[in-house]
């Protein structure tokens, strides 16, 4: 089947310009002016603008995490992020039972996905431990489409410093890239100990115990091991904060290379003072919500090119549900909230509505950069000839609110409830089909493939 998109305003990071999108199958085959093709279904875009189907590389479906489980599996997360203009999720797999093997995540999560996902989706390895086994058998997640891994510095599977540059060195001889969850274990459960032996055992102690400097030395000490590494390829997943981020600034002053770093919506838009709410519990994660001071910050990072993408961390368990287990202490409520959905317009809205950050920058942070760090690009993040035909088509003149009965994942709240937006997403196609439209799903489930993902070779 054809489709054309007409008269739609199309946005590329370099670029924004009036042009109709041919696509026949499931691939762009042009983009021009008055285009036609014989039988063609025609979507008419005037007044939209036209993105590339947005790209979410941090993403926990079906997460099993300590006693609880992530609330979203493949098919209602993916729907969700569907409804939200978000075609493609690299998803970040759980810790296995110890001593696992790479490939025995792997194989759960393929399992956990196929025929469920609606959207394209890859997977990020988890480092849980490092001897030789490991390190070659990176080698072989590299050809089976799985080129970066993800280390934790805290939890109960953090690697030490010595495993962590292991790890850099490797994936930087394979060509991949090593994520990091960045926070300071040691004062961290330090923290924690103190303020749960006070008694300061209520939401807001979770923030306190997880100060911007435990993650601001982490971020450090992570770009000092990819220094030492050769300037191996170094993401920092979920960063938070000014401090964090003014060690990413040394860094590159001092000439290191390779350095790319992703915030995520509830960053840039939630401060610490939601914990002093009644609902606290439903914003606990690691790392917690910052200052304005810290927020502010994140949208210059944005703007000037510092931060590179905006992913989710989605993450969502229930509020009247396992979240609750939190009530009497913070220590016990599981990590984590929703969010896949809200990403794309949030960042719209709040960004470039804003006039924080251009559309430009709101597509390469959101479609564009995070493909191409992560192996996807130009089949992913870009509208253009030979590119899969993920779009999305926001009406910037139309309204809209984030309010849970209009979402679509298996929580049973949003963190940005009634939240009004400038723009509304009225169309989400994945390879050429009609994925959502005004916020109603109109997808399979299970037609989201897997994406073999490749080394990076776009930076
Ligand atoms: O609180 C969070 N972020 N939960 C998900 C796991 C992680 O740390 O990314
Ligand atoms: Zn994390
Ligand atoms: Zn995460």
């Amino acid at each position: 089947m054809k489709t054309i998109i007409k008269n739609g305003t199309v946005v590329s990071p370099g670029e924004t310009y009036a042009a109709d999108i041919l696509i026949d199958g499931e691939t762009i085959v042009s983009i021009g002016t008055d285009l036609e093709a014989e039988g063609a279904r025609i979507i008419d875009a005037a007044g939209k603008y036209v993105i590339p189907g947005g790209v979410d590389v941090h993403t926990h479906m079906d997460l099993q995490a300590g006693a609880c489980r992530a609330v979203d599996d493949f098919y209602h997360g993916t729907v969700a992020a569907a409804c939200g203009g978000t075609t493609t999720i690299v998803d970040h797999m759980a810790f296995g039972p110890a001593g696992c093997a790479l490939h025995y995540q792997l194989n759960e999560y393929h399992h956990l996905a196929e025929g469920k996902a609606v959207t394209d989706y890859g997977f990020h390895g988890t480092a849980q431990h490092v001897d030789d086994t490991i390190l070659d058998e990176l080698e072989s997640m590299v050809q089976d489409g799985v080129p970066s891994v993800k280390v934790y510095l805290t939890y109960d599977f953090r690697l030490d410093d010595a495993a962590a540059l292991k790890i850099l060195k490797r994936m930087k001889e394979l060509g991949g890239v090593t994520a990091f969850h960045c926070e300071n274990h040691a004062v961290v459960e330090d923290y924690r100990r103190m303020y749960r032996d006070r008694g300061d055992t209520s939401p807001i102690y979770h923030a306190k115990s997880r100060p911007n400097l435990a993650e601001a030395e982490a971020v450090a000490r992570v770009l000092y091991l990819a220094r030492l590494a050769g300037d191996a390829p170094v993401y920092i997943v979920h960063l938070s904060c000014k401090e964090s981020l003014d060690a990413v600034a040394d860094a590159r002053r001092r000439g290191q290379k390779n350095i790319y770093v992703e915030t995520c919506p509830q960053y840039l838009t939630l401060t610490e003072e939601r914990y002093l709410d009644e609902d606290g519990l439903k914003y606990i994660m690691s790392p917690p919500l910052r200052t304005q001071e810290d927020c502010d910050r994140l949208w210059e990072g944005l703007a000037s090119g510092e931060i590179q993408v905006v992913a989710t961390d989605h993450c969502p368990f229930h509020y009247h549900g396992e979240k609750q287990l939190g009530r009497d202490d913070f220590t016990k409520c599981p990590n984590g909230a929703p969010g896949v959905e809200e990403r794309m317009m949030l960042l719209f809205s709040e960004g470039v509505m804003k006039k924080r950050i251009s559309i430009n920058q709101f597509v390469e942070a959101a479609c564009t950069n995070p493909a191409k760090i992560y192996g996807m690009y130009p089949q992913k993040g870009i509208l253009q000839p030979g590119s899969d035909g993920d779009l999305v088509v926001i009406d910037p003149s139309a309204e809209s609110e984030f309010t849970q009965e209009r979402m679509h994942g298996a929580s049973d709240y949003t963190a940005y409830e009634g939240m009004k937006l400038q723009g509304s997403l009225d169309l989400v196609m994945q390879r050429g089909n009609i994925l959502a439209e005004h916020g109603v799903f109109q997808g399979k489930k299970g037609a989201g493939l897997f994406l073999k993902r490749k080394v990076n070779q776009n930076f």
